[in-house]
């Protein structure tokens, strides 16, 4: 058997696609809530005002929220081990701002993890997922501000004393990487107070990112701290996006460009949040780039006092970098960018699907860590089509999905300490860059259109079948 036994099978989902109920119980706005439906055309936009008439795609998702008892039951029939969520932080502090917690959003979340145990899945919740309070970066301009950090560790603390029975593993904060993109200031950072258009014209400003991401690891080492001193059955891990890229060519300048945006993109977060300090390369890349970090005294400290205890990461892509600028054919879609890779083909959204780049990426990430890995996010968006009699063939995902799950095989292989998998969307969400339903990865699919129409029934597609015997066989039947 390739996989180890207690191999963590299961599927991921973020509350802000997926719970709606966006006013309903006490919460308050994410700025997930203040996004409109886009397509891959036409990017979505912030809007600060919410516009009468406009449809927010999260506003009521495919309302997780009124139909956890069935979909957990669902997960139940896959053979779930484990169920990737987030919680909602604007459901407990609608604001951010408040001393006392939401009662109404943590008897949600009771209700979820008890229904959750009843079926013998094990909960792995990511505390922020693109779901800051609104309120925040209306006040702070979001991460920005090192107040953040005070608000976000009283939301840590109160979650952490309700669900230390019901929670053991724990991520900080959704491909905390995504800041490192100008697009990461929207969801991840909020650090677009008062902008109001496309998400995809956001201003590229590197030093409020920046500083808005060192808030983010002193606040991820602050609650993995916590987590250690007072619950120490709890594992508290990572996430970030890892986009293998691959030098265009073996001229030393591509090679030299790759090596620099795979540190840019995919090392520099996980850098600081696994090793516990700044990484050497850092210091080049802030004084070329006009970056001036403040951080307080105690900083270094907290950072080297909350490294985290497993990496995890979302992986759907790679692409190649050439320092030729005469090579101007991009990896379209791709939204990690980079030059279109001749080998491989890509996703109708344009993203270039590599499954051997994820048997390359583990291995690269365990040489370079050396602590136990779980890929939480892996999956094919596609155009779905619900047949007459309800079902629905699939063919093109479970081809997507048993490749990368025969890669993942060879790493294990190869000595990767490789904990779990969680495939993205195992049930129809919203898509978080595009805000469309169209763009579905589930193994049920969900009856919702991105007019908003659809009685949101659940259907399962051919693939429900195909991993639920893979969870069975324990990754054997592929
Ligand atoms: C990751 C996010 O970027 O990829 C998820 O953590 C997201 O929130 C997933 O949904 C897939 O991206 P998209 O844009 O296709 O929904």
């Amino acid at each position: 058997m390739t996989f180890k036994n207690g191999f963590l099978w299961g599927g991921a989902t973020a509350a802000n696609q997926y719970e709606g109920a966006w006013n309903i119980g006490g919460k308050g706005a994410s700025i997930s809530d203040h996004c409109t439906c886009g397509s891959q055309s036409s990017p979505k936009r912030i809007t600060p005002v919410l516009e009468k008439g406009t449809l927010y795609p999260s506003w009521e998702a495919t309302d997780f929220y009124h139909h956890f008892k069935e979909d957990i039951a669902l997960a139940k029939e896959m053979g779930f081990h484990v169920f990737r969520m987030s919680i909602n932080w604007s459901r407990i502090y609608p604001t951010g701002l408040e001393t006392v917690p939401n009662e109404e959003g943590l008897k949600f979340y009771d209700n979820v993890f008890h229904e959750l145990s009843k079926a013998g899945i094990e909960p792995l919740v990511t505390i922020s997922h693109y779901e800051i309070p609104y309120a925040l970066v209306e006040k702070y301009n979001g991460w920005y501000s090192r107040e953040v950090i005070n608000c976000y560790i009283r939301y840590c603390k109160t979650i952490f004393a309700r669900y230390q029975d019901n929670v053991k593993y724990w991520l900080t904060f959704n491909e905390i990487n995504s800041g490192t993109l100008p697009l990461g200031a929207v969801l991840s950072l909020g650090t677009v107070k008062g902008y109001c258009g496309p998400i995809a014209d956001v201003p590229d400003e590197k030093q409020i990112r920046y500083q808005g991401l060192h808030h983010q690891f002193v606040a991820s080492a602050k609650a993995v701290k916590i987590a250690h001193d007072k619950y120490p059955h709890f594992k508290i891990g990572n996430m970030s996006i890892f986009a293998a890229k691959y030098p265009s060519t073996c001229n030393p300048d591509d090679v030299l460009l790759c090596q620099k945006r795979m540190r840019d993109m995919n090392w520099f977060c996980s850098d600081i949040q696994v090793r516990g300090y700044y990484p050497c390369y850092a210091k080049r890349f802030f004084d070329e780039n006009n970056i001036q970090i403040v951080k307080d005294s105690g900083d270094d400290k907290i950072l080297r006092d909350g490294k985290v205890d497993f990496y995890t990461f979302s992986y759907y892509m790679s692409a190649c970098e050439s320092a030729d600028p005469a090579i101007v054919e991009q990896a379209g879609g791709n939204i990690i960018g980079g030059i279109r890779n001749p080998y491989l083909k890509s996703s109708d959204w344009g993203w270039q699907i590599d499954p051997k780049g994820l048997r390359y990426s583990l291995n690269e990430i365990y040489d370079r860590y050396q602590i136990p890995l779980m890929v939480v996010e892996n999956g094919l968006g596609a155009f779905d089509r619900l047949e007459e009699d309800g079902s629905i063939h699939d063919t093109y995902r479970i081809d997507y999905l048993r490749q990368h799950i025969r890669q993942m095989a060879e790493a294990v292989k190869d000595g990767v300490d490789l904990m779990g998998y969680t495939p993205w969307g195992w049930i129809d969400v919203v898509s978080a860059s595009t805000g469309e339903m169209a763009k579905r990865y589930g193994f049920v699919y969900v009856n919702k259109y991105d007019d908003g129409t659809g009685d949101l029934d659940r259907l399962k597609k051919d693939s429900f079948f195909w991993y639920k015997n893979v969870i069975e066989s324990n990754g054997e039947n592929l």
